[in-house]
């Protein structure tokens, strides 16, 4: 049943939420700020316990305020009884976790016990909105599900894809601000549910939390409306492509650094035919966390299936594991001996602005160091407490310069803005050696070099100049070099 927002005149519906991963409480969150009656559930009793007493379990940036105050307003509740949220929402996102099973493809248990519930508990007609991700055709195995274990035949269970293409550390941002918005659909009166409950997104009319003064003046998203298996498939090939990029920019990068040119400078004029884009296109480490790691073997898996060949997204995969291989090359070539060497480490998290270190490549790193006798210490805005569950043998810093304090070697293994603007000069006068290896390219060379570091990057010269000291306006690497 529709209502109206007291506040801003909209329909309000009610919308429940499963699963209250970062996918689920941004978007539970989100929703309920567009003027919804959200509730979220969880299948882990003490993340809700912990929600309902206004703890946010991961950091995600304006989440927990946004949360809060939703919360407060009475529009964003938790629940531990998945049957009550089930039965509370005339639709039901479910964001459970799809985690990668041990060939690649992905565990899809949590999505078939939801739809059992959903089933189960059902007592009105509902719209059931796939917002996991998913490989192709898992909506046509929902609707299967919910059509045979349907308690109520009179009951109407409608299927619809919605999937999300949020960046961790940015996703209260994407989902306010998405550039488009995707509805897999099969029937009119799903997606006719999937606009009003999007509307005062896709026409831009809420109070953005993001940009209190004012949004930036970017266009309306795009609304998208194709097939389930269309929508299932945009996400996949969406984060493969991200992936696939990122490895061509390293391979790029890997053959900059055997030809002296400079990864930078040649990614950035690339990036500037817009049939290319300048994004992921940054070389260095290659790519973690928990999405495209583990889309990418999805949708290899899926190809494989279907009988199609994906080469090119294997090799993409392949590049990516061999850059611990080439980063560990850089290390043992500067440090010779790695064993008892004081190595720190700045940075854990898979990327910055989050605390979220599933598949970081700092996690490998660390492993291999360790495994090599390295005394490890290390810093991270976010993610220690993690890092350290893993790790408790490495020496947790409350701040970046203890990290280089008696260092043989720095290593710079996520691209937090905050390292550019470390007192460089402090942590020279501090390490037993001034060696940076910097696997995020996140520091200029030249100005490492005038500091007197040793420094080493990916597909960089040690005196190559950094970009971002250059206004664009400066129209060659000779005028930016002698300006720099
Ligand atoms: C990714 C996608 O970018 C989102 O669009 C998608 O919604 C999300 O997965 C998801 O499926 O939920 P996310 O995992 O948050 O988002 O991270 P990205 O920003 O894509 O970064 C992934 C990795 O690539 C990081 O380790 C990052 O350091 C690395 N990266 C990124 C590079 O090495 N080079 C680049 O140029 C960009």
């Amino acid at each position: 049943m529709e209502g109206l927002d007291n506040e801003t005149g909209r329909s309000k519906l009610r919308i429940s939420v499963i699963g209250c991963g970062y996918v689920g409480l941004v978007t539970g969150t989100c929703l309920a700020e567009a003027g919804h009656q959200v509730v979220c559930t969880d299948n882990d009793p003490q993340r809700i316990a912990a929600l309902k007493a206004g703890v946010v379990p991961i950091y995600e940036p304006h989440l927990d305020a946004m949360l809060a105050a939703n919360h407060r307003a009475g529009k964003l509740s938790f629940t531990s009884d998945a049957a009550e949220a089930v039965r509370a929402g005339e639709a039901i996102f479910i964001c459970v976790g799809t985690p990668p099973l041990e060939n690649g493809d992905a565990d899809l248990s949590a999505i078939d016990s939801v739809a059992h519930l959903i089933a189960n508990e059902a007592c009105d007609s509902k719209l059931v909105v796939e917002k996991s991700t998913v490989p192709a055709q898992t909506g046509q195995q929902l609707k299967r599900v919910l059509g045979v274990y349907r308690r109520n035949s009179s009951v109407e269970l409608r299927v619809a894809s919605n999937p999300e293409f949020l960046r961790e550390g940015t996703a209260v941002e994407d989902f306010l601000h998405p550039d488009r918005i995707v509805f897999g659909v099969e029937d009119e009166a799903s997606e006719r549910q999937l606009r009003e409950i999007y509307r005062p997104i896709l026409d831009r009319r809420y109070r953005c939390p993001v940009h209190p003064s004012s949004c930036p003046a970017t266009q309306l998203p795009m609304l998208v409306v194709t097939t389930i298996n269309s929508a299932e498939l945009i996400k996949h090939a969406s984060n493969s492509f991200l992936a696939m990029k990122i490895s061509y920019a390293n391979m790029i990068g890997d053959l900059c650094e055997k030809v002296g040119a400079d990864i930078r400078e040649v990614t950035r004029a690339i990036g500037l035919d817009p049939r290319i884009g300048p994004r992921f296109l940054d070389a260095g480490l290659g790519f973690g966390g928990f999405c495209l790691p583990k889309d990418v073997q999805a949708f290899i898996r899926l190809a494989e299936r279907s009988g199609v060949d994906f080469g090119m997204l294997k090799e993409a995969e392949r590049v990516n594991r061999r850059r611990i291989d080439l980063f560990f090359d850089k290390i043992r070539q500067a440090l010779w001996v790695v064993k008892d060497k004081q190595v720190g480490v700045l940075g854990l998290a898979f990327k910055a602005n989050t605390d979220d270190i599933r598949f970081a490549p700092s996690l490998e790193v660390i492993r291999r160091l360790l495994a090599e006798g390295a005394q490890v210490r290390a810093y991270d805005q976010e993610a220690m407490d993690k890092t350290a569950e893993k790790f408790p043998q490495v020496q947790y810093c409350r701040e970046p310069y203890e990290v280089a304090s008696n260092a043989d070697a720095l290593l710079i293994l996520t691209e937090w803005p905050e390292f550019r603007s470390l007192d460089w000069v402090r942590i020279h006068g501090m390490m037993s050696r001034p060696l940076i290896i910097d696997g995020r390219n996140l520091l200029a060379p030249s100005a490492m070099a005038e500091l007197g570091f040793e420094y080493y990057s990916f597909g960089r010269p040690m005196e190559s100049f950094d970009l971002q000291l250059v206004p664009p306006s400066i129209p060659n690497a000779f005028a930016a070099s002698a300006s720099a």
